[in-house]
């Protein structure tokens, strides 16, 4: 059983948070926000225990942590949950600049812990593709009308 710890517990944090404890691999075990009223609701909806997010990464019991806190916070936390030994899953982007994103690897890398990138897109159906196929059909059809 995977005891996941949850930083953030605003829009994203809930659907995490469902997903987690639905999966019979995963259990959640505790909830960061700093606003204490996200934490708290999403702690009696699912009888876990407040925490800050550097207890909940310092605590050797987590064996992941899932971070859906606002984005400028994700490079830090992924490099301090990493540098404690945990499994991360982090919400999209990792960071608002290219430069920092490339620190947090360089960061990570030596840590050798697996962090993913929550990029619900990827795994969707293909509708970006089906969109890019009917805009380059559009701009064909837009061609063709043109050169009429
Ligand atoms: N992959 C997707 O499709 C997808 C969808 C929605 C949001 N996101 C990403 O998830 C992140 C959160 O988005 P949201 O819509 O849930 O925002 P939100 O504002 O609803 O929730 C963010 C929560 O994080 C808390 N927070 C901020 N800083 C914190 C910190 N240092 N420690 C603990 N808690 C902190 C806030 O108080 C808030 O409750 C963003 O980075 C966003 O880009 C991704």
């Amino acid at each position: 059983m995977l005891k996941v710890g949850l930083l953030g517990a605003g829009r994203i944090g809930n659907v995490h948070a469902k997903a987690i404890s639905a999966h019979p691999g995963s259990e959640l075990v505790a909830v960061s926000d700093v606003a204490a009223e996200n934490a708290e609701k999403l702690a009696a909806d699912y009888g876990i225990a407040v925490k800050s997010s550097d207890a909940i990464i310092a605590d050797p019991t987590v064996d992941a942590v899932l971070i859906a806190t606002s984005t400028d916070t994700h490079s830090p936390l992924i490099e301090a949950a990493t540098a404690a030994g945990k499994a991360v899953l982090c919400e999209k982007p990792v960071d608002l600049s290219l430069e920092r994103a490339q620190a947090c690897l360089a960061a990570v890398e030596p840590t050798g812990r697996p962090v993913m990138i929550g990029f619900n897109r990827r795994f969707d159906p293909p509708s970006f593709g089906a969109l890019k196929a009917a805009a380059q059909g559009g701009a064909k059809s837009a061609r063709r009308s043109c050169s009429r």
